[in-house]
């Protein structure tokens, strides 16, 4: 970028140790523009594409230091608590360039209150809600509204802080929980209820330069740790993209009612929107309705969407951070791609590390995978987190992408591995 000359490789730096950071450095590996990848902290995974920097993801000043000392163009950053607590303002401020959203940017993941009442105000298609600091001022609230709500955490919660209520007395215990036994800290101190939508969910990210959008592939994930949707709920369990329900119209849809107005009008408050804008959304019948907003790529979403692009993607996201993003710059091959989470025993509730994992290089060669939580112990790959790694595969439909996901999941072994059987199963009409 700006600093070098034209025909010298940017040195990126990508921040985070999920699948979701050994996809991003995956793909980035493939552009032209690249020289060196480093990833702080990293993986198993990432050190195969980049070399890991042993950094946390949430020591703002370290990195900073050490993307100034090692002349990093450009950092990418995967995780949204960096994000929200400011880790692009800093880079921005020491002149090093940043593809993410400000802290007061990241408020539309960080802050679910900030995010409801700024769609209520843009007139972003979204549930009725009311916000309340105040137990029992929301006990009251509650009183004529029993027929369904969901009851959620203002503030970031590892996505455990939404509770989906079937009837009052589940409602009222949710409120306790959150506003009395204080289970999610500071993230519960301002609480939502929210009017309770049904339908099919499908999530819509967007690359966005402050003014510009362009959607991504849209995905359709697994949140429940077993078949059938059944158990807790979890990071992800898998994925796949595009889901046969949506098509273009529909993307052009959510662009025009949610997207594009999110962007424009978080610029109207001075707070432009750059990075990726994530759009949980849910298909009611009176239409799309976003659920969440997350501010940045999802994991494990990005495990497929990113296989999917034909582009290059260290353009892109330059182009996101220079304010110069064209809709052209991002293509999507055709097909479908999917992927399996294989996890460690126990997850997504307490579970062993250091689990020797083997069978890597008898996956077949049309599948990728993904490392999450994995690390190199004495030369042997062992289990380093809750969700270990992905097999991903893309295919002319879902069926097919997901079949070879599958062959991949079954030659990898570790003790206890637990997966899905189920992904993609019914994609036509699962929701
Ligand atoms: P969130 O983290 O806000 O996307 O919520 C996590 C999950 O809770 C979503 O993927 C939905 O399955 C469910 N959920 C969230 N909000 C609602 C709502 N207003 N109505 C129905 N389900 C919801
Ligand atoms: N897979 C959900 C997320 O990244 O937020």
């Amino acid at each position: 970028m700006k600093a070098k000359g034209r025909r010298q490789k940017l040195t990126v730096l990508v921040i985070g140790s999920g699948g979701r950071e050994h996809a991003l450095a995956w793909k980035l590996a493939q552009s032209p523009q690249i020289g060196e990848i480093l990833v702080a902290p990293g993986n198993g995974g990432t050190g195969l594409v980049g070399r890991n920097v042993p950094i946390p993801a949430a020591d703002i000043p370290t990195l900073l230091q050490f993307a100034g000392e090692n002349k990093v163009d450009l950092t990418v950053v995967g995780p949204e608590a960096p994000l929200a607590a400011g880790i692009v303002d800093a880079f921005q401020t020491a002149g090093l360039p940043i593809f993410g959203p400000t802290g007061v940017a990241a408020q539309l993941e960080a802050s679910k209150a900030f995010a409801k009442q700024f769609m209520r105000e843009h007139a972003i298609p979204t549930g009725d809600f009311a916000v309340f600091t105040e137990y029992e001022a929301a006990m009251a609230y509650l009183a004529p509204h029993s027929g369904g709500v969901v009851i959620k955490a203002s503030g970031l919660a590892a996505g455990k802080g939404v509770i989906v209520c079937d009837d009052m007395a589940e409602a009222e215990a949710a409120l306790r929980q959150i506003m009395v036994e204080k289970a999610f800290g500071a993230a519960g101190a301002e609480v939502l209820i929210e009017e309770r939508l049904s339908g099919p969910e499908v999530s819509v990210l967007a690359f966005c330069d402050g003014r510009t959008v362009v959607p991504m592939i849209p995905v359709r994930d697994y949140k429940r740790a077993y078949d059938g949707d059944r158990g807790p709920n979890t990071g992800g369990m898998g994925v796949f993209a595009p889901p046969p329900d949506v098509d273009d119209a529909f993307l052009d849809e959510v662009t025009r009612a949610v997207l594009q107005p999110t962007a424009a009008g978080m610029a109207a408050r001075g707070a432009p929107f750059v990075g990726v804008l994530y759009a949980g959304l849910m298909l009611a019948e009176s239409g799309p309705q976003v659920l969440e907003f997350n501010c940045r790529f999802g994991d494990p979403e990005t495990q497929v969407i990113l296989p999917m692009l034909d582009g290059d993607l260290a353009e892109i996201l330059s182009a996101c951070v220079e304010r110069r993003l064209l809709p052209q710059m991002v293509g999507w091959h055709p097909g479908a791609c999917a992927a399996v989470v294989m996890a460690a025993p126990g997850y997504p509730g307490t579970y062993a590390k250091g689990l020797p994992i083997t069978g890597l290089d008898g996956v077949p060669p049309d599948v990728m995978v993904f490392q999450a939580g994995t690390a190199v112990s004495n030369d042997q790959l062992v289990t380093n987190g809750g969700r270990a790694l992905a097999t991903a595969a893309r295919g002319a439909d879902v069926a097919t992408a997901v079949s070879r996901a599958y062959a991949g999941v079954g030659r990898i072994h570790f003790e206890g591995a637990h997966y899905r059987r189920d992904i993609g199963r019914g994609a036509e009409e699962r929701g």
